[in-house]
């Protein structure tokens, strides 16, 4: 396992696309890997493959206070939503920073897991949160430009 370089904002490799997953490599078990190590260490609640500089369908989140929770998501897609919730997001990408976002109270997403099996990931509140911004990071768009009032200075908030 290794730490990944987290990209940063301004990178354009953040405003791109990302392309799908078809099969399951060593390759893409040691990025999973990889990319779990990295969000631990940096604090985060969740990574998108992209953040890592690698432009594929591939997320893990875990939002759990004591990191021991992973949710390893591949080619995920919003299948259903409700509700809405207005707070501060941050994100692993944008370092020192915070903005107030509105998002759906409730999402349920279908995925791959890590062994290509289908899954169905059901949130509210801060998981409901994740799943919308690390979804989000595959289709090359950042918190940042859905930020109400723009961004502020912020050290406490959840990253992902
Ligand atoms: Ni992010």
């Amino acid at each position: 396992m290794a730490i990944r370089n987290i990209r940063l904002i301004g990178d354009k490799i953040l405003t791109k696309k990302s392309k799908e997953i078809t099969e399951m490599t060593p390759r893409l078990k040691v990025l999973i890997e990889d990319m779990l190590e990295t969000m631990h260490q940096a604090e985060g609640v969740g990574l998108a493959a992209p953040q890592v500089g690698i432009l594929k369908r591939l997320v893990v989140i875990d939002v759990s206070p004591e990191g021991n929770t992973p949710i390893i998501l591949i080619n995920p897609e919003i299948v259903e939503t409700d509700g809405e919730q207005t707070g501060e997001e941050g994100c692993l990408s944008v370092p020192g920073k915070s903005g107030l976002v509105t998002r759906p109270n409730y999402v349920k997403v279908k995925a791959f897991n890590e062994n290509m099996e289908e899954i169905i990931v059901e949130g509210t509140e801060l998981l409901a949160r994740a799943l919308s911004h690390e979804i989000d990071h595959l289709n090359g768009i950042l918190y940042v430009d859905k930020a109400i009032g723009g961004l502020h200075s912020s050290t406490d908030v959840a990253k992902a």
